[in-house]
């Protein structure tokens, strides 16, 4: 699979560095599947986004009007099975190995064809 083709990028974990992953990634133009363990994660990852792009308005960074079309590319879900559209995958759990392994094993159990998998680590 070419760079090129990558279309939708899923980001597993929610909290400071997904939220951040997913923003930019939506800022460029891809379609992302963002996904936590409980709604109340997402709608809190969200609602930073939006005050982020805000943010990026106020700085003359972002068109107003933009600012829907970059929300309205997220696809906020809590079921795994739910990434198996995406074209890479980044990895943002916490740093425990037991969590990451399970996270990436349920990833893996979904039908991910060829998707790229990128993971976060603390160092
Ligand atoms: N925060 C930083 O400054 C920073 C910098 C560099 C690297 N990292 C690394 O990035 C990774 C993520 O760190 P963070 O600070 O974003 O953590 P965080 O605690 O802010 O966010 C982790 C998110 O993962 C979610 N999560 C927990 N279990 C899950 C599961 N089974 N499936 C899906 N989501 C699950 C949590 O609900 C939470 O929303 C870690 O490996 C960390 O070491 C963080």
């Amino acid at each position: 699979m070419s760079i090129d083709a990558i279309k939708t990028v899923a980001v597993l974990g929610a909290g400071t560095m997904g939220n951040g992953i997913a923003h930019v990634f939506a800022r460029a133009g891809y379609s992302v599947i963002l996904r936590d363990v409980g709604q109340r994660y997402l709608d809190r990852a969200l609602e930073t986004i939006g005050k982020n792009l805000d943010r990026e308005v106020k700085k003359g960074k972002l068109a107003e009007s933009e600012k829907s079309s970059v929300l309205a590319r997220f696809k906020p879900v809590t079921d795994m099975a739910a990434i198996a559209s995406a074209d890479f995958v980044v990895e943002a759990v916490p740093e425990k190995l037991e969590i990451k392994r399970a996270v990436l094993t349920e990833a893996d159990k979904t039908k991910l064809q060829q998707a790229y998998r990128a993971a976060q680590d603390a160092n």
